[in-house]
């Protein structure tokens, strides 16, 4: 109530990337007073890709891409973060404005292109907060391409994970590899099979974590299904579906133009025909963590009930506010050991 009626008229008072980085400064300077959530997490403790996760929502990659709020987010009742996404070159990413509102949709359109810091300063950030023991909560670290590789130099881009894969993997529980984000050109023709084997061998083999590939929302069928394929013989361990879409569908007008990604709301349809597909077609090992679009306990619970093992949320906390996290995971617990 508090953030509806009072903070987010606030913070949509002003520009929406300028917000996200107040509430991302504010949130790092407290982390270390918040209490930590009241939520009985050993009672919910699960097993997906031999990490035991405290409760199946978390933190999407983007809320928090260097790492600078992690124990905020434990505080807050998330069960897991996602930092990232990482790339081993530090980068200012497109130019701005480049985050936009779709308020009365409750939706975001982002074109940020992976601003951060570079591999070597997040790793730095990431030790540390190893070395503390403060954070309980599974971290994910989803890293992706450096802007100056050539797109075109394949064994150039391959490299370039390696290298973050590198710095990141010892302080992290697993590794999100992002072959979807429509903001870096070139990057989601990594999906494709062949490219995808090319990539995702190198990395499997070096790799002494899960590794989950982070997938669009704008394939089809049969571009899923040779994804699939591809997790099954290279044994990746699980599929984040999904990043946002390039799709504008029900969007109003004045957002049909800007490029980058959608999320939120309008996002919905097209994580959840994804998830269907994914559910259908995969092989029983392969982990499934659903986001896109979930707003609400309910969600939640559908997204679980089609068989995903784990689900994460972004811009429902832009819209619902950052309490609305520990309220939906209680609301869905409750439901699910009802159920
Ligand atoms: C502003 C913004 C930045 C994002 N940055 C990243 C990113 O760096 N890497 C990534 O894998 N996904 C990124 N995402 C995608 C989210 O992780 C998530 O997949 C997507 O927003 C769908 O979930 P949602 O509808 O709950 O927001 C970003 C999303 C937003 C809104």
């Amino acid at each position: 109530m508090l953030y509806k009626s009072l903070i987010r008229p606030i913070l949509f008072s002003i520009d929406p990337e300028l917000a996200h980085e107040a509430s991302l400064k504010a949130l790092s300077l407290i982390q270390g007073f918040l209490p930590f959530s009241k939520i009985p997490f050993k009672k919910h403790e699960v097993e997906v890709a031999g990490i035991k996760f405290p409760s199946k929502i978390g933190l999407a990659a983007g809320m928090d891409k260097a790492c600078v709020a992690p124990l905020a987010w434990q505080s807050l009742g998330f069960g897991f973060v996602e930092v990232g996404t990482i790339t081993y070159h530090s980068q200012l990413g497109n130019s701005k404005p480049r985050l936009f509102r779709l308020a009365k949709q409750e939706s975001l359109i982002n074109r940020l292109g992976f601003n951060g810091p570079g591999a070597e300063v997040v790793a730095e950030r990431l030790k540390k907060l190893k070395q503390s023991n403060k954070l309980k909560i599974p971290m994910g670290a989803n890293i992706g391409k450096s802007r100056i590789v050539n797109s075109e130099d394949k064994e150039a881009v391959i490299n370039d994970y390696l290298n973050t894969l590198d710095k990141i993997q010892a302080y992290a529980d697993y590794i999100a590899i992002n072959v979807s984000s429509p903001n870096t050109p070139g990057l989601r023709d990594w999906q494709s099979a062949q490219q995808l084997i090319s990539l995702l061998q190198p990395i499997k083999n070096k790799s002494l974590k899960p590794i989950f590939l982070k997938i669009s929302p704008d394939l089809d069928e049969a571009s899923l299904n040779q994804i699939l394929e591809v997790a099954n013989n290279l044994k990746i361990d699980g599929i984040i579906a999904t990043n946002t879409t390039i799709s504008r569908k029900n969007c109003p007008e004045w957002s049909i133009a800007e490029a980058g990604g959608l999320s939120g709301a309008l996002l919905k349809e097209k994580s959840l025909n994804i998830l269907k597909q994914l559910i259908k077609n995969k092989s029983d090992k392969l982990a499934i963590i659903s986001v896109g679009g979930i707003h609400s306990a309910d969600d939640i619970k559908q997204r679980l009930d089609l068989g995903a093992d784990l689900v994460q949320i972004y811009t429902a906390l832009v819209y619902e506010g950052p309490w609305w996290v520990s309220k939906a995971t209680r609301d869905t617990q409750e439901g699910i050991i009802s159920s």
